[in-house]
């Protein structure tokens, strides 16, 4: 499974600013949008495009539109942090929602909801900030590659070697997309050096 991390100057700043402490709700919230912008541009890559006939206000033109229906999924709480980065620049992206929330003692993930749109012939994007045990992130591959898409990358801010070895192992065929690949799990499954909860940081929470 291809991994790619974001190499660029602005993804590392706003990344840099995320993970300083002293950066509350709001402005967390902004920079995860303006990075996320940078993480989707780079998850859709490599998608298919079609030919598409226009006429510029001189002559006809033939130039490139998507070929392939969109589906962002963030995964709650924190992947809402990073829809609308999709929403921003394909607003013709349709939303499904999955919910999963990590036990603190286990570090395994509970799904306590699921609404999916059709996903055949589709492309989706699964938005989850942390990849950390990896369990979460591949519980939410499992659940859509279920419901059959075209194909799956997963967009993620941060990720720990531990998760990415986790999603090679369960979804071989799922690319993903970081912000950075971070050096190791703590004690309690956080990465190192991370940027704490990402939820809690994003909505205030604790
Ligand atoms: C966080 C994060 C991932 C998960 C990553 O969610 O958004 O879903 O932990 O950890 P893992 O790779 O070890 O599974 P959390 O469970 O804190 O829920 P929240 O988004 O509601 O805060
Ligand atoms: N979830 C988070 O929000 N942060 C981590 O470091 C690990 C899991």
């Amino acid at each position: 499974m291809p991994v790619t991390v974001i190499d660029h100057p602005l993804a590392a700043d706003l990344l840099t600013r995320l993970r300083d402490g002293r950066t509350g709700p709001a402005e967390f919230r902004a920079l995860t949008r303006r990075l996320g912008a940078i993480l989707v541009v780079e998850a859709t890559r490599h998608l298919p495009t079609v030919q598409r006939e226009v006429h510029t206000p001189l002559e006809a033109y033939t130039g490139a539109a998507l070929g392939v229906d969109l589906v962002a999924i963030p995964v709650l709480r924190a992947g809402l942090g990073l829809l609308d980065a999709v929403t921003d620049l394909y607003p013709d992206a349709v939303v499904g929602y999955l919910g999963m929330e990590r036990d603190e003692e286990t570090h395994e993930p509970r799904d306590y909801y699921a609404k999916l749109p059709p996903m055949g012939g589709k492309h989706a994007l699964v938005l989850d900030p942390m990849l950390a045990t990896g369990g979460s992130g591949s519980a939410a591959c499992t659940y859509v590659q279920n419901a059959g898409p075209r194909g799956l990358t997963f967009v993620c801010v941060v990720a720990a070697p531990e998760g990415v070895e986790r999603m090679e192992a369960d979804h071989p065929d799922v690319t993903i997309v970081a912000g950075a690949l971070d050096r190791q799990l703590d004690a309690n499954a956080y990465i190192l050096p991370g940027l704490g909860d990402f939820g809690d940081r994003l909505y205030g929470t604790e």
